[in-house]
């Protein structure tokens, strides 16, 4: 008990150290992180997204057949740019990723069907930021706007969409996976000198906290819904199959997960004995820039 508080305390004084010595998570940790699994991510990880996105397309078709400027940010290896491709093939797809590598692989899977798709290796935000407004009728985002920061990506798509334009998104919710963030917490907790980042995680907390901040800027809700992906994981070895996922990017940063030594032994037994189901829990939305409604969209 007394222990556990101390080491609290430690952490707490270390986080901030960290966050006054300006010694935060970079975008540039997530981007060498997603560098580095890029290889791995659609066996170890895509698969188990694979269904949730193909229902975000599903759903997309009947409320926006007419797309032609579209935005993806956070592309990732492309699985949802083909698709965008093949749902609206003539329109001019911009797919936007932080990781040089990831973006690459998207290449790699749409070298055949790349007419049209402009791929740009740069921070989602920025690149919105940039952007004049009324430049896209579609922006469309899987698992990747809670990297950055999804309140003012929300700010910069009602700018940047047409009136009547959508925005169709899968996003991670704060508690995500349980099982895997529950013992990060706890490996800092017991580790505290270990820490070498300061982080203040964006990803929302639930349906409401995204409802409300599209009501604010000028959305109107077209449907909304929090889910949870099943997730397989492997018996043993877990660690390293999960750091070749994605789902620790930055956070490998936070805490030595990739270096041999105390950590990564510790963390590595503990996941092992997980026993309890892994969930990625996750809100999925599409929603209209007002100004016209469902109906005028879909004519
Ligand atoms: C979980 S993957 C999702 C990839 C893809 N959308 C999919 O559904 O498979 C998250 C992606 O977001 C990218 N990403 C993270 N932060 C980003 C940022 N600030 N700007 C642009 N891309 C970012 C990562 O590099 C990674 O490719």
């Amino acid at each position: 008990m007394i222990q556990s508080f101390w080491n609290r305390l430690r952490l707490n004084l270390r986080a901030l150290n960290l966050a006054v010595a300006g010694h935060w998570l970079r975008l540039e940790d997530v981007a060498e992180s997603y560098d580095a699994i890029a290889e791995t991510y659609d066996r170890n990880w895509l698969v188990h997204l694979q269904s949730t996105t193909d229902r975000l397309h599903e759903l997309l078709a009947p409320s926006f057949p007419n797309a032609n400027r579209i935005l993806e940010p956070g592309c990732g290896s492309g699985y949802s740019t083909a698709r965008l491709r093949e749902q609206y093939p003539d329109a001019a797809i911009t797919a936007v990723d932080i990781s040089s590598v990831m973006l690459e692989k998207a290449k790699q899977r749409l070298a055949n069907h790349g007419a049209g798709i402009e791929f740009r290796c740069d921070d989602m935000l920025d690149c919105l930021k940039r952007q004049p407004s009324n430049a896209f009728d579609l922006i469309f985002s899987g698992w990747a706007i809670g990297y950055s920061n999804p309140a003012a990506i929300v700010v910069e798509s009602a700018r940047t969409l047409a009136s009547g334009g959508g925005l169709a998104v899968i996003v991670n919710r704060l508690n995500t996976i349980p099982a895997v963030f529950d013992l990060f917490r706890k490996a800092m907790r017991r580790f505290p000198d270990s820490l070498q980042k300061a982080v203040w995680p964006r990803f929302p907390k639930d349906q409401t906290e995204i409802s409300r901040l599209l009501a604010k800027h000028r959305f109107t809700v077209d449907r909304i819904e929090e889910g949870a992906a099943a997730i397989r994981y492997p018996s043993e070895n877990r660690l390293d199959w999960l750091l070749g996922t994605g789902v620790l990017a930055g956070f490998d940063a936070v805490l030595p997960l990739r270096k041999t030594g105390p950590v990564r032994d510790w963390f590595a037994d503990e996941l092992d004995k997980i026993e309890t189901g892994w969930e990625h829990r996750y809100i999925l939305f599409i929603a209209l820039k007002r100004g016209m409604s469902c109906d005028s969209v879909k004519r």
